[in-house]
């Protein structure tokens, strides 16, 4: 069953514990490559991405236990083969392995990389990086094939703090021989995790977490055990879920220093937020505010991936409110979906323009991705009357059971 159907038009009442996160764990999933041993990786989201990501580490050799939220990875029997072309082509993160194999194996072959339809995605970024650490990539009709023998220390500066490309450079540089310094390294928070995470195997990184990250090649990485910090993302979500339909929530294991611009946002809307400890209780008093600009931006700006269930609550919202997208082109297919259930926004290149309504109709609706989806999660649980969002295998990218969590907040849905 691909669809779930949303009975909306109730005010939130419950709580929920936030999952592992989905961008630190798949770097990390990656990471372990590295060690010819064993990995214990714990707090790992179960998501559908997680599943790919570990069927293309089966598929080069890697031997893999679940035991719950628990992942025991042995890397030992690594190669350097093909990876599964069914998983890698569609999710976009396979090219995270890329710098993990070189440095492990000196080679790599990857199917061309998927993932969300939002934008162009290329790697170019990625790709030159890796060639100034002495990397030789060719592009051949199926995929990319990559040779390093002897990864090099380099100077580099990305033109564009990339997530990727700061992942894939940390990566190889672990292994690489003398000095990497990554400047224009993006900061987000996923990325001093993955760096902790390096640093647990053995690694040298300095100034992870900043924009110049400084990294000294060691010999070998060792195997370690590590607990996956929550989702920044899914906790920013349910916040949003709770404007857009008002009522009260407590969300646990909320990772509140990585949220600071979602905070504000919510707070601009209306919300309260007290927070103790690691749980946060929010609750919305009447009809949310709009009529502000919000503009999506690298960290600690506002993320780009919240930006689809910041549109939802929006459409409810009191006022007109511009969202203006600065990472990714065409990360408004979702508007069109919005627009079936009621809602007013108007497009203009990187800019919607979005004017609450008093109230969403339920609709029949498609997720095209997977923010977008649970973007539709938001605005049905916001909406009268009943709605089905269709596609559900996107959401289930990277949320581990959002109907379970959707009950637990006192949405109805069937
Ligand atoms: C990661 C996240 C994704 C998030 C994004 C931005 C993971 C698995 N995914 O994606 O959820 O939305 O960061 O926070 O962690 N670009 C190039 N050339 C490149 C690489 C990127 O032009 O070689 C462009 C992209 O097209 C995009 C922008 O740079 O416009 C940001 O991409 P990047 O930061 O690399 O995002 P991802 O690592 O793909």
């Amino acid at each position: 069953m691909d669809y779930l159907e949303i009975e909306g038009g109730s005010p939130l009442c419950g709580e929920v514990r936030i999952q592992g996160s989905k961008n630190a764990v798949l770097p990390i999933l990656s990471a372990a490559l590295q060690c010819p041993g064993t990995t214990v990786i714990d707090n790992c989201p179960d998501i559908s991405d997680v599943a790919s990501m570990l069927e293309i580490l089966k598929g080069y050799g890697c031997r893999i236990c679940r035991e719950g939220t628990r992942l025991i990875i042995d890397a030992e029997t690594l190669h350097s083969g093909r990876a599964p072309e069914d998983y890698a082509g569609v999710m976009r993160s396979s090219i995270m392995l890329l710098g993990s194999l070189l440095a492990r194996m000196g080679e790599a072959f990857l199917p061309y990389p998927g993932g969300c339809v939002i934008g162009k995605r290329p790697i170019d970024l990625h790709l030159e990086a890796l060639r100034r650490m002495g990397a030789e990539l060719w592009e051949e009709p199926e995929g990319l094939r990559a040779v390093c023998r002897c990864p090099k220390g380099a100077h580099i500066r990305l033109p564009f703090p990339s997530v990727g490309a700061t992942e894939n450079v940390v990566l190889l540089a672990a292994r690489a021989e003398g000095v990497t310094v990554l400047e224009n390294a993006a900061r987000e928070p996923e990325i001093l995790e993955l760096c902790r995470f390096l640093a647990c195997m053995g690694a040298d990184i300095e100034g992870a977490g900043t924009d110049t990250v400084r990294i000294r090649g060691v010999k070998e990485l060792h195997g370690t055990e590590y607990r996956i910090m929550p989702d920044r993302i899914v906790a920013g979500t349910y916040m949003l879920l709770a404007a857009a339909a008002g009522g009260k929530v407590l969300l646990r294991e909320v990772p509140f220093h990585q949220l600071g611009a979602v905070r504000q946002v919510l707070r601009q809307m209306g919300a309260r937020q007290e927070s103790s400890g690691d749980s946060l209780l929010l609750w919305c008093p009447g009809r949310s505010r709009g009529g502000f600009r919000t503009d999506t931006a690298p960290y600690p700006g506002f993320p780009t991936d919240l930006q689809s269930p910041l549109m939802a609550a929006l459409c409810v919202a009191d006022g007109t409110s511009v969202i203006q997208e600065h990472i990714f082109e065409a990360r408004f297919k979702i508007a069109e979906e919005l627009g079936r259930m009621g809602a007013d926004i108007r497009i203009r290149d990187d800019r919607a323009c979005i004017t609450g309504v008093k109230r969403l109709t339920g609709a029949q609706v498609e997720a095209k991705e997977l923010r977008g989806g649970a973007a539709l999660c938001i605005a049905a649980a916001a909406a009268e009357g009943k709605s089905r969002i269709c596609q559900y295998h996107y959401i289930a990218r990277g949320y581990e059971n959002i109907i379970r969590d959707l009950k637990d907040l006192g949405v109805v849905v069937h």
